[in-house]
């Protein structure tokens, strides 16, 4: 097997560069030493062909739609796994046994209250900001509380530091949503599980008594297992990028969180249903929303459909489809927007416009009808997102630290504006 190709560079020795192998044989060119050796660096904006880091996480082939969390088939995970022992095989790499499964679940129960002076913080927020405006003040504002994540980034502190946050996101969550229709916060329950405590804080009132239903925490706990991580997307990226400066990890979080929430990315499943909804109240016209789409000169592009890596079908968006029309139906509801979905689903991949540029239904296609299936409101779909990419960014972050090949993040540019002038005095302007 050959371990370097020659690169030419005019003028120059030719230039060995070495090929790095991945465990399932994905090629890379090393080139970290270009510049030093030859004074080029490479252009990829987007990188969209740059590989940053090597990762064992989360490996997934875009032309075949494959996707593992550390070895495990995602269709297996979402089939037999519950979201708690897919963050800890995230985290610590391997699936738990019953006590380590066990002790992991206590401390989120554990850590799930925020400090009492937080909950002021919803009051600068006005009604109607996005719950991820306060998401991500939230999580950024907890390393005020907890001393060791105020300093230098530390692995040997994130233990403590990942239960915590991903048991207060949660909280957070479920306030903000409290927050934005006005009733009063719900305590987490020590007594409940991961999603359920969720949805307790969400959906009970202190008037009335609330049952979970073990539906909405099935189809929850689903969802967030396929959210948990999708290797070196933006918002892992960013987290990476922001802790390789060795900002705590509440910061590189809170900063995941924001580049999220942006509607090409997380952001994308609240746009879905907000075009569903729009073709819905259109009479169901879903040709003129591909026409538009397919439009060079209309802006307009079908949410929910396309990926920089998936030029097959989405390994995720299978599973939610799958599951929409079980879910639905067990949950007794009948929602028009679904059928709107495979209308549009059908018509689009008949569409040579979409299959000659692989464009096929992402993860955030069909999720939102199931997060209205179970009562969320649109705003709260990408913080769903946020909740169930936690763990991801928690592993991402952690590996990124442990890695001894990991240097501040610094990428160069190829500077095109004016070349040197001298400054004149503005009354000579
Ligand atoms: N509707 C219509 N045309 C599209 C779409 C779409 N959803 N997505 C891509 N295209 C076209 C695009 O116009 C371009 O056409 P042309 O070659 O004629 O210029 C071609 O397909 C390639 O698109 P691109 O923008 O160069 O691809 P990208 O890899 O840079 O962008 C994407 C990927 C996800 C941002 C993009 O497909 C998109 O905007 N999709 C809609 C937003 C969305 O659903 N985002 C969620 C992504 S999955 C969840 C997550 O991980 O965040």
């Amino acid at each position: 097997m050959t371990n370097s190709a020659t690169l030419h560079l005019p003028g120059q020795e030719p230039l060995e560069i070495p090929i790095i192998r991945g465990s399932e044989n994905e090629r890379a060119l090393d080139i970290s030493l270009l510049r030093a050796k030859s004074g080029y660096i490479t252009l990829d904006p987007g990188f969209v062909n740059t590989g940053a880091c090597s990762s064992s996480i989360t490996y997934l082939d875009g032309e075949k739609g494959i996707l593992r969390y550390r070895g495990y088939p995602i269709e297996e995970l979402a089939q037999k796994s519950t979201f708690v022992e897919v963050a800890y095989l995230l985290i610590h790499g391997n699936l738990p046994d019953q006590y380590q499964l066990t002790e992991f679940s206590k401390k989120l129960s554990n850590h799930s209250m925020i400090h009492e002076d937080m909950k002021h913080f919803y009051d600068g927020f006005s009604s109607t900001a996005h719950p991820m405006v306060s998401l991500s003040t939230m999580v950024a504002s907890l390393s005020a509380y907890y001393s060791e994540a105020t300093g230098r980034a530390s692995v040997k502190d994130l233990h403590i530091n990942s239960a915590r946050i991903m048991a207060k996101v949660r909280t957070i969550a479920a306030f903000s949503y409290k927050k934005s229709i006005g009733q009063p916060f719900v305590y987490p329950l020590d007594s409940l599980p991961y999603c359920a405590n969720f949805l307790n804080m969400m959906f009970s009132v202190p008037a009335q008594p609330y049952e979970i239903d073990e539906d909405h925490v099935k189809a929850m706990d689903l969802l967030l297992i396929l959210h948990a991580d999708h290797e070196q997307n933006c918002s892992t990226s960013t987290v990476r990028v922001v802790g390789s400066s060795q900002a705590n990890v509440y910061a590189s979080v809170a900063s995941g969180i924001l580049a999220l929430w942006g509607p090409l990315h997380g952001g994308a499943n609240q746009q879905v249903l907000d075009m569903l909804l729009q073709i819905y109240e259109n009479g169901g016209d879903v040709d003129g929303f591909v026409m538009r789409a397919k439009n060079p000169n209309d802006s307009f592009r079908l949410m929910g459909f396309g990926h920089r890596v998936y030029k097959n079908y989405d390994p995720r968006a299978k599973i939610i489809k799958e599951h929409c029309d079980r879910i639905l139906s067990k949950l007794g509801v009948q929602d028009p927007l679904l059928e709107i979905a495979k209308k549009l689903e059908e018509r689009a991949l008949l569409d040579s416009y979409f299959v000659e540029r692989n464009l096929y239904p992402n993860i955030d296609f069909y999720s939102g009808i199931i997060y209205r299936a179970i009562g969320l409101p649109s705003n709260m779909f990408t913080v769903m997102f946020a909740l169930g990419r936690i763990p991801g960014w928690i592993a991402q972050w952690k590996e990124m630290h442990e890695d001894s090949q990991t240097r501040i993040a610094r990428p160069r540019q190829i500077y095109i504006g004016e070349n040197a002038r001298t400054y004149i005095p503005i009354n000579q302007r």
